[in-house]
């Protein structure tokens, strides 16, 4: 035991109440990048949900919406990610149509705008643009509401373009199933919607992403359970390749491409060193899966992204805990070695534990939030696009600063036996006003208890402020007259 916790022992068991403590110091040189904000991906809820103006409101804005008998802080969320259809009912000019995995509900059907290989032209027959209504007016709703990172994304190429025409994944799952002469074709479809939504829906899309999760060997047709296509990275650059010309002939010069939406850390930097200096210099932004949880290094993906001079966004994170826990302690570790500009959930509504609130896309049913709603809205409404992203000086607090409002963000969670937290400002020039009230908010990590609430009891002391944490307690402050 180290003689400085040995010394606190001895002090802390003289003064009651008999507390460990903990002191994390905020570095005010660190820079982490600007903070291009939150989001979720639209796809399957927002095809069950997207005519909900409500939900618009508690995903899109800070307000706070009255939402079945119950009030809820808007989470903010300034990034969508709309998900290309790959299905659709029509025969193709060969009279083929599409293979179904038995086990996909049509929930996560995605409907296609191209439906057959007659003609590129959008104003054709070949295209049907009244499809995936609901998606859409979900995307138009988060614009309308603020979101202003809006990304096209593929699962899956259209299942006329794909060797066994289904959209669910090849025979296999380990070998590619688009077929070698539509590489351009994926392109083009991708090119032509993200060119049809700027001029039709007044969309620009941030970026266009053509694979997801592409390295894995689990998009197997036969039993697939949703839209999921295997590339080979070879393949991966060539489509990188066509895509960049395709959206570069349409005019969307500055709609940059993002790839490989890898599933996990490890993946995607095996991927990004195999792309090749041709492909790695078409793509803007590398978007990486969080599904690796508290596994692989997140530290090397964000060095070799950094060498290479790209942005980073964990563009898809979800999993099935609904205290919150889980989720918490990824996004810490994400914040402290992976260091991305932009962190999006997948679905905000999903299943129990996996939607921040619990829906039955099938069923079209909605129930009650979780706490890890609570959870995610203590980062999402305070850690906002623009700011410069901090070292928190811990494995357990991150910390964000808005230089025009002097405003420094901590958030901190302690999952131990409750305790004091101490924050050290005093590497800042200007730490705060002495005495000065530092609002708190904070969310019990769990089955119940505090949901975002919000307190006005401390107050800056010289170059720190203290808080009393319960077990597992994640705490949001905001403190004033910050100068770096
Ligand atoms: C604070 O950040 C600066 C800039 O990145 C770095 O050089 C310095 O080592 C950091 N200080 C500590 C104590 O980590
Ligand atoms: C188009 O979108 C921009 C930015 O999202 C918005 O400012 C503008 O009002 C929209 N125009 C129309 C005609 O809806
Ligand atoms: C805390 O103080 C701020 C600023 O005076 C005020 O806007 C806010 O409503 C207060 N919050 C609580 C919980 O009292």
């Amino acid at each position: 035991m180290h003689f400085r916790v040995l010394l606190h022992l001895a002090v802390t068991l003289l003064a009651r109440p008999a507390v460990a403590d903990e002191t994390t110091t905020i570095n005010a040189s660190s820079n982490f990048g600007t903070w291009d904000g939150w989001g979720t991906s639209l796809a399957w809820w927002a095809k069950a949900f997207g005519t909900q103006t409500a939900l618009a409101d508690i995903f899109f804005t800070r307000n706070t919406i009255s939402f079945n008998g119950k009030s809820l802080p808007g989470l903010g969320l300034n990034i969508v990610r709309y998900n290309l259809g790959a299905s659709s009912t029509n025969k193709d000019p060969d009279g083929d149509t599409m293979v179904v995995s038995p086990d996909i509900t049509p929930s996560r059907q995605m409907d296609a705008y191209w439906l057959d290989w007659t003609s590129t032209d959008p104003t054709s027959a070949s295209w049907s643009w009244t499809v995936d209504a609901n998606q859409r007016n979900m995307m138009t709703l988060a614009i309308a509401r603020g979101a202003n990172l809006v990304e096209l994304f593929s699962n899956s190429p259209v299942w006329w373009q794909l060797y066994n025409l289904n959209p669910s994944g090849s025979t296999t799952g380990s070998t590619d199933n688009l077929e070698s002469w539509n590489y351009d074709q994926h392109a083009i479809y991708l090119a032509t919607v993200a060119a049809y939504a700027k001029a039709h829906w007044n969309v620009t899309f941030t970026s266009v992403e053509a694979f997801n999760e592409p390295s894995a060997t689990y998009w197997v047709g036969p039993s697939g359970t949703q839209e999921g296509c295997h590339f080979d990275v070879s393949t991966m650059s060539t489509v990188i390749g066509f895509l960049r010309s395709e959206l570069n002939s349409r005019g969307l010069t500055s709609t940059i491409v993002s790839a490989s939406d890898e599933e996990t850390y490890d993946l995607a930097t095996s991927t990004l060193g195999g792309l090749g200096s041709t492909a790695l210099s078409q793509i803007g932004r590398v978007n990486v899966h969080g599904y690796q949880y508290g596994g692989g290094r997140r530290d090397i993906l964000y060095s070799d992204v950094s060498a290479a001079g790209k942005k980073l966004w964990n563009s898809e994170y979800g999993e099935g805990d609904a205290t919150g826990a889980q989720l918490v302690s990824n996004l810490m570790l994400d914040f402290v070695w992976l260091h991305p500009t932009a962190w999006v959930y997948w679905q905000v509504l999903d299943v129990a534990g996996w939607g921040l609130i619990t829906a039955d896309n099938n069923a079209k049913t909605i129930s009650a939030p979780s706490q890890k709603y609570f959870v995610l809205g203590q980062f999402t409404r305070h850690i906002r696009p623009g700011m410069r992203i901090l070292d928190g000086g811990s494995s357990y607090t991150v910390s964000a600063y808005d230089t025009t409002a002097k405003k420094l963000v901590i958030v901190a969670v302690n999952t131990g036996a409750a305790q004091i937290i101490n924050f050290d400002l005093s590497k800042f020039g200007t730490p705060g006003v002495n005495g000065a009230l530092v609002q708190r908010w904070a969310t019990q990590i769990g089955t119940s208890g505090m949901q975002y609430t919000a307190f006005n009891d401390t107050f800056i002391s010289g170059t720190k402020f203290s808080s009393n944490f319960g077990q597992n307690v994640i705490m949001t402050f905001e403190v004033q007259n910050v100068v770096i």
